[in-house]
């Protein structure tokens, strides 16, 4: 499939599965625009998807997903410099975990802001240029979390559940304007997320998996909407 003449934006595009999924999207040809707070390594990421595809452009814009200025203007760069927005791909996430009795208010704040507010953030600034073409992909990157809710677990769980929730009623809005909205739930995935306390392991998906199952999305026909993908590694350690 050629993404060539679409743009596309991912947050947190600067490492893990942002960076698989922004690979694939540039590697197939599309504008793509990354984001991250960490300006250094969103350089160092943008540079190093320019080189895996020659001749197409990778734009790196820090912002962080919590602030709803930095997002509206994250999503007008990304507009003025590739003349419009087809696929939104909100990955940016994080994970605080711990009993909730200990969990600090910022923890909280943390990963519902990111993984939660920041996608209404986002959604809400990219969704008018998507109309406007009538057309547009917007994936959430979810969790099975948000279905297999765990101890230690609460606000993580809490922020993709409601994710979920949100994805289902954007999907069934929008989809009348020709924006299709996906959201897709992997397990356990071989990245630096949520610290050292998960380590990487040769049985978990790695980041390519998910970003396959993301240009499996856009390259669907349009007469059908698959709307919820679930991934889990095929051979995990029996329990
Ligand atoms: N790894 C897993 O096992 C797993 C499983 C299921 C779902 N997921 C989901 O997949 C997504 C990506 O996870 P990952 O494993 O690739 O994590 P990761 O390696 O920790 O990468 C997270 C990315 O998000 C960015 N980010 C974090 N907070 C941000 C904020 N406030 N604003 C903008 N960008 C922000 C980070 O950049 P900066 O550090 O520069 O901000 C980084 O690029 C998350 O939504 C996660 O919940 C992960």
């Amino acid at each position: 499939m050629s993404l060539a003449g679409k743009v596309a934006l991912v947050t947190g595009g600067s490492r893990g599965i942002g960076f698989a999924i922004a690979h694939a999207l540039v590697t197939r040809g599309a504008s793509v625009a990354i984001s991250g707070t960490n300006a250094s390594r969103l350089d160092e990421a943008a540079r190093a998807l320019g080189a895996a595809a020659e001749g197409t452009e990778v734009l790196g814009v820090a912002a962080d997903v919590r602030d709803p200025a930095a997002v509206d203007r994250l999503v007008a760069r990304v507009v003025e410099r590739f003349g419009g927005l087809d696929a939104l791909v909100n990955n940016a996430g994080v994970g605080r975990f711990g009993p909730v009795a200990e969990l600090s208010i910022d923890d909280w704040q943390t990963v519902i802001g990111t993984n939660l507010s920041g996608v209404f953030y986002c959604c809400r600034a990219a969704l008018p240029h998507m109309r406007r073409k009538g057309a547009g992909w917007i994936v959430n990157i979810s969790s099975l979390a948000g279905k297999n809710p765990f101890p230690d677990g609460a606000a993580y769980c809490a922020s993709k559940a409601a994710l979920n929730a949100f994805s289902e009623a954007l999907m069934q809005e929008v989809r009348h304007d020709g924006v299709r909205v996906a959201y897709v739930l992997p397990g356990s995935v071989s990245t630096e997320f949520g610290g050292s306390a998960r380590q990487r392991a040769d049985w978990k998906l790695q980041p390519e998996d998910v970003a396959e199952a993301v240009v499996d999305l856009m390259a669907h026909p349009s007469r059908s909407l698959p709307s919820r993908v679930e991934l889990r590694p095929a051979r995990p350690p029996k329990k």
